[in-house]
């Protein structure tokens, strides 16, 4: 099997992308004014380093952060609201429709993106487009659009500075010998992937790596919304099926490690295994991303483990042509 798309080569770029992500951003960001509401917009791969920055920040945010995956905004998306709009292609529908809509409604923008009609209507309505480099998949990007966000977040009061760079510590301090371990160990199962807090983002980055980059099923949910709903699911969980990754961080909440203490116990004897990868680094945003990097090389060696390609992913292309996209 073969990577020739580059994956191993990105995956290795992640701590420099959110470097070089955060110059860029806080460049673009520099002449937003603070808002009073934050929307993030964006599809896939580009909604990712959305969903990631704003678990990371939404604590000590002044202001409410939603984001919506999908072909609108809330109504109330007007003038004071900051809309993000992640794109890495620049052309997805669902991304375009949001920015159309919040400019219409008179809402501020911020475009994030390599290019493509995105670009163009940043250009042509005035709004920032902070611009990464382009030739990557959009999910071998995260580093870059991330980066870019949270650049432009401290650049207008919305966080502080610096988060890109405690990313890029946790990124290095990752443990690829233990993560290539377990993408062989995951290639044969259906993982559910579980974590508390901005892990539960994290979770849910490991789901869509495997789902893309090792083409397989793979499933996230996030503690302790999933002590009353899915712990129950194990009972009737086939044999030698489902595996359980807990993403475990050691700024988790005590009531919440007793949770996931307890659910690992009661899940053992169901699942082909319970595995708990606990994140490095002493910030928050360190402890995430070396765990976004850690899921990262679990995917690529899945796919190699089952002997697919990690970057191509052809059924989205297809259902991109077939949607005249
Ligand atoms: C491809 C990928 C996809 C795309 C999604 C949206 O690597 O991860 O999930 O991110 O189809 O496209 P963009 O990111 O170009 O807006």
């Amino acid at each position: 099997m073969v990577d020739d798309g580059g994956m191993r080569a990105a995956i290795e770029g992640m701590g420099q992308q959110l470097l070089e992500g955060d110059r860029i951003g806080g460049e673009a960001g520099g002449d937003l004014a603070m808002p009073t509401a934050v929307v993030i917009a964006g599809m896939g791969g580009s909604a990712m380093s959305g969903e990631l920055l704003r678990a990371l920040v939404i604590g000590d945010c002044a202001v409410p952060i939603t984001r919506v995956r999908g072909f609108g905004v809330p109504s109330w998306a007007g003038p004071g609201t900051l809309v993000v709009c992640s794109s890495y292609s620049g052309d997805t529908a669902e991304t375009l429709a949001c920015a159309d809509q919040a400019h219409g409604q008179g809402a501020s923008l911020l475009c994030v993106g390599m290019g493509g009609a995105l670009e163009q209507r940043a250009r042509a309505w005035g709004e920032p487009f902070a611009q990464v480099p382009g030739g990557l998949h959009p999910r071998a990007a995260l580093g870059y659009l991330f980066g870019a966000m949270a650049g432009a977040f401290a650049a207008c009061g919305l966080s502080r500075a610096g988060i890109a760079g405690e990313c890029a510590q946790g990124v290095a301090a990752v443990d690829r010998d233990a993560a290539a371990a377990l993408g062989g160990r995951l290639a044969t199962t259906i993982p559910l992937i579980y974590g508390s807090g901005p892990m539960a983002a994290v979770a849910y980055r490991w789901k869509t790596q495997l789902n893309e980059n090792a083409k397989m099923h793979a499933f996230s949910h996030a503690f302790p919304e999933l002590d009353h709903n899915e712990i129950v699911a194990w009972e009737g969980a086939p044999s030698g099926t489902f595996a359980a990754v807990l993403l475990r961080d050691r700024g988790e909440r005590d009531e919440t490690r007793r949770m996931i203490e307890a659910t690992a116990e009661l899940i053992g004897q169901d699942a082909v295994l319970v595995e708990q990868v606990e994140g490095r680094g002493d910030t928050a945003a360190a402890r995430a991303f070396s765990m976004v990097a850690h899921g990262d090389w679990v995917s690529y060696h899945a796919a190699l483990e089952r002997g697919v390609n990690p970057t191509p992913v052809d059924r989205i292309g297809r259902l991109k042509q077939r949607i005249g996209e």
